[in-house]
């Protein structure tokens, strides 16, 4: 029988049997022939001198396309999401912790949409000063001695340490204790020596006088050498005398027996130093190693209080309780100074969208002319005593506050951010409240603010990915966190900024020192010295309706009804990266808070709770609470 064969209703040409195994054979042929040559490391091979000479490498084979490991892909396999670290919720941020933070898209890893991948938290360094809170009984004293261990421990805490105020309760901990009983020593020496044992009880770390304050930038040498926790040597630096050691356990316990075994020093000495045998040794086996004065440290010891600030110094004779108060003042006003000369270039509220964000980013102004506002001191134009050349803050030339719509990465310039929610940004660039679903998707760009903020980082054309990426550089890098702080407009500024910059921030706002009568309320005076790269600023009326705009997005955050929720899932998927990038500062934000708290619960049961803030934390008065 014969037909007509047919391939894509084309007629093919009829072969005889024997042609088609002919034709078979040769492609069974060729099929072999590219198989041994493309699946070379397939077939097992005896070893030859080949393998050796052989340079190319067989890599194991990888599919080509990952399957999306996004909890926005349908087809991902069902995975356990990471266990949920200890402390890591705050009201409805909640994060994790991990080395892989830079991760754009946070939920890849933690599987929850609302958990935000942060930089793991850095070991901070332990440092310690000693306090007898049993020593002193008059209260006024006691209480400006609280105010001066405030304001040590808050200073160091924003330079990245954990600060630890020790008591005779340690020293007595200390085996050695019993040796010191049994010697008659005089009041001061026995002091130190108590301060001594108490620390190495501790182990390593760092000694410090509560006098001894960090007044310097982050990146500093010596503070990021302390910051680091790791100490030979025992070290004492040149012109601080008694204000800060450093050194590793054995090098402390070798220096606290050399003291305890010198009978003869203990009779004409009053501090450990004197105690030690340094002078007649080769510098090799010096207990102490002495480093050159350091740039960053402040020690307001009583010779230099008394040489510097005479005024303060004369306060400390006739009342010590308040002379304490006004060194205090002192000390708080000279870490404000430090803050405002490091960031010569001023202050940036960052306002990407500057036609109706004046509302949104009301909070971070205000708090830029806390920061720029000349410090309250009892010597206003004193320098604190490691830079005897600062620049003292005059009032009629205050810090500049800018208002540019992007993010610059200069380290003399220091950014408050606001990261506004895409419902929020959405409602205040539409400038209406009635957006829907159609407005969102027809209307609407993706990730404005996000696009916006990093135009002058990664120009246009950049998807939200690496925008992301560099927005998280931005807001928890270890050199940028110092740089830059990033709030959320839905929430209030949080009450213990203060910690975030070690100082105490002037909460009353003469405006910058110029006197007009401050004004609250909705009507903001527009700038009149206000640079044009700043942007329009809002009208009385403007500013208003902004404000009630954002109100009602706040609420709407709150309100969980089914319609709202659906609409603010469409946005948040709309708007991926805007919505991590909130996520993101959100959680930075509440962790390094709750970092705080749990440090501050732990300590608060030593040291008699020296040191402590006495009563409320100190709010942002009327400023802030105007919605
Ligand atoms: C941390 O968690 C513990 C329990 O695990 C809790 O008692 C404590 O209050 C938490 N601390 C903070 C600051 O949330
Ligand atoms: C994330 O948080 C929102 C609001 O709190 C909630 O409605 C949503 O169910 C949460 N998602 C998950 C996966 O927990
Ligand atoms: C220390 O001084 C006291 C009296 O001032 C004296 O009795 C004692 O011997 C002195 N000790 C030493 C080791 O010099
Ligand atoms: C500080 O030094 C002065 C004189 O140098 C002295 O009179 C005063 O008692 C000292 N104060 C303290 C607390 O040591
Ligand atoms: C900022 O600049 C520093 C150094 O110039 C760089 O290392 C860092 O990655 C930059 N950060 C961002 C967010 O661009
Ligand atoms: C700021 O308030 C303090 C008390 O809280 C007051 O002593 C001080 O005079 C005020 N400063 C200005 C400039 O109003």
């Amino acid at each position: 029988m014969c037909f007509q064969r047919s391939l894509f209703g084309k007629p093919v040409p009829n072969l005889p049997p024997r042609r088609i195994s002919v034709l078979l054979s040769t492609i069974a042929v060729l099929v072999v022939i590219t198989l041994v040559f493309t699946l070379p490391s397939s077939i097992p091979s005896a070893p030859s001198l080949g393998r050796f000479t052989d340079h190319r490498i067989s890599l194991p084979a990888l599919p080509k396309k990952l399957p999306s490991p996004s909890i926005l892909n349908p087809f991902r396999q069902a995975a356990h999401p990471p266990p949920v670290q200890k402390n890591s919720t705050s009201g409805e941020a909640k994060w994790f912790s991990n080395w892989n933070w830079l991760s754009p898209f946070s939920s890849s890893v933690t599987l929850d949409e609302n958990r935000s991948l942060l930089p793991p938290l850095f070991p901070r360094a332990p440092i310690y000063t000693y306090y007898d809170h049993t020593a002193v009984k008059d209260e006024a004293l006691k209480e400006a001695q609280n105010a001066l261990l405030l304001t040590w421990r808050r200073a160091w805490w924003a330079q990245g340490f954990k600060p630890i105020i020790l008591s005779p309760a340690e020293t007595m901990n200390n085996p050695l204790y019993t040796e010191l009983q049994m010697k008659d020593l005089n009041e001061q020496l026995k002091t130190d020596m108590s301060r001594w044992l108490a620390w190495e009880n501790m182990g390593s770390g760092i000694l410090c006088n509560y006098m001894t304050l960090p007044m310097g930038p982050q990146e500093d040498p010596l503070l990021t050498f302390l910051r680091n926790g790791k100490y030979v040597k025992l070290t004492r630096y040149s012109g601080l005398d008694n204000g800060i050691f450093v050194g590793s356990s054995a090098a402390i316990t070798a220096a606290v027996k050399e003291s305890l075994a010198n009978k003869q020093a203990m009779n004409t000495t009053t501090d450990f130093i004197g105690t030690i045998n340094d002078k007649e040794v080769d510098e090799e086996s010096r207990t102490f190693e002495v480093d050159s004065k350091p740039d960053s440290i402040a020690y307001y010891d009583n010779k230099t209080v008394t040489e510097k600030y005479s005024k303060i110094a004369k306060e400390i004779q006739d009342d010590p309780a308040k002379g304490l108060q006004a060194l205090n003042k002192l000390m708080i006003s000279h870490l404000h100074t430090t803050w405002q000369n490091r960031f010569s270039d001023g202050i940036a509220v960052l306002k990407p969208f500057p036609e109706h964000m004046s509302a949104a980013v009301a909070p971070a102004r205000k708090l830029a002319d806390f920061l720029a506002q000349c410090p309250e001191s009892p010597m206003p134009a004193s320098c604190p005593p490691n830079k005897p050349k600062c620049n003292p803050c005059v009032s009629s030339t205050p810090l500049v506050i800018s208002t540019p719509p992007n993010y610059i990465n200069t380290s003399t310039l220091y950014t408050i951010g606001t990261v506004p929610h895409p419902y929020t940004m959405a409602v205040l660039s539409a400038f209406r409240d009635d957006i829907d679903v159609r407005w969102i998707r027809r209307e609407s760009e993706r990730d404005p603010w996000l696009t916006k903020l990093t135009k002058l980082l990664l120009g246009t054309g950049v998807s939200g990915a690496p925008r992301v990426v560099k927005f998280k550089e931005a807001v928890a890098g270890a050199q940028e966190m110092y740089h830059s702080l990033w709030v959320t407009p839905e929430k209030d500024l949080p009450h213990d900024l203060d910690w975030n910059f070690g100082f105490t921030i002037p909460r009353n706002a003469t405006d910058r020192g110029k006197s007009e009568t401050p004004v609250p309320g909705p009507e903001r005076r527009p700038q009149p010295e206000s640079d044009p790269r700043d942007g329009p600023v809002a009208t009385p009326e403007e500013f208003k309706k902004e404000k009630d705009l954002l109100k009602r997005a706040i609420d709407f955050g709150k309100a969980r009804s089914e319609p709202e929720e659906k609409l603010r899932g469409a946005i948040e998927k709309w708007n991926l990266a805007d919505t991590e990038a909130w996520r993101f500062a959100r959680a930075f934000l509440a962790r390094s808070r709750v970092e705080r708290l749990q440090w501050a619960e732990q300590e608060k049961k030593y040291a008699g709770g020296s040191g402590a803030e006495r009563g409320k934390s100190e709010g942002w008065g009327r400023w802030f609470d105007e919605r």
